[in-house]
């Protein structure tokens, strides 16, 4: 295969889903009480001093996130939108890891 076949086929193999095995929940906790819980909360509702501050914080248990897709949340993610950095410097499974354990505020 031409390496620009495989460099295809690795940037799409990158942008699907990892199956749930593949997922590592405690590691998805560890990395939102790190970096996201100053302004998303403990309990993702952005009910914290710095979220309050912000206009039309989001609230992960809300309709409006459980109707974003997985791949939408994803998104956001890696690359943020003012004042949410990016988190682009985070590998793509610890990503995802973090998309399962934000999932996890409205189950
Ligand atoms: C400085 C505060 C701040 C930090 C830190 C932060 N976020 Fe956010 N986040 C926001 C704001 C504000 C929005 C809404 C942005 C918008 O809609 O343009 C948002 C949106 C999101 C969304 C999309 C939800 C929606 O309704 O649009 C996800 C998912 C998300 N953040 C996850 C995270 C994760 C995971 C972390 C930690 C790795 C994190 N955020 C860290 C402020 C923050």
């Amino acid at each position: 295969m031409s390496p620009w076949i495989a460099l295809f086929f690795a940037t799409i193999a990158q942008e699907a889903e990892p199956p749930p095995s593949a997922i590592d929940m405690e590691e998805g906790k560890a990395l939102y009480r790190k970096n996201c819980t100053a302004c998303h909360g403990t309990d993702g509702r952005g009910d914290t001093p710095m979220g309050r501050a912000i206009p039309n914080m989001p609230d992960f248990t809300s309709a409006v996130v459980k109707q974003m897709t997985d791949q939408e949340l994803f998104d956001m993610i890696t690359k943020g939108s003012p004042p949410m950095p990016s988190f682009q410097h985070l590998s793509e499974a610890q990503r995802w890891d973090l998309v399962k354990y934000i999932r996890t505020f409205s189950q």
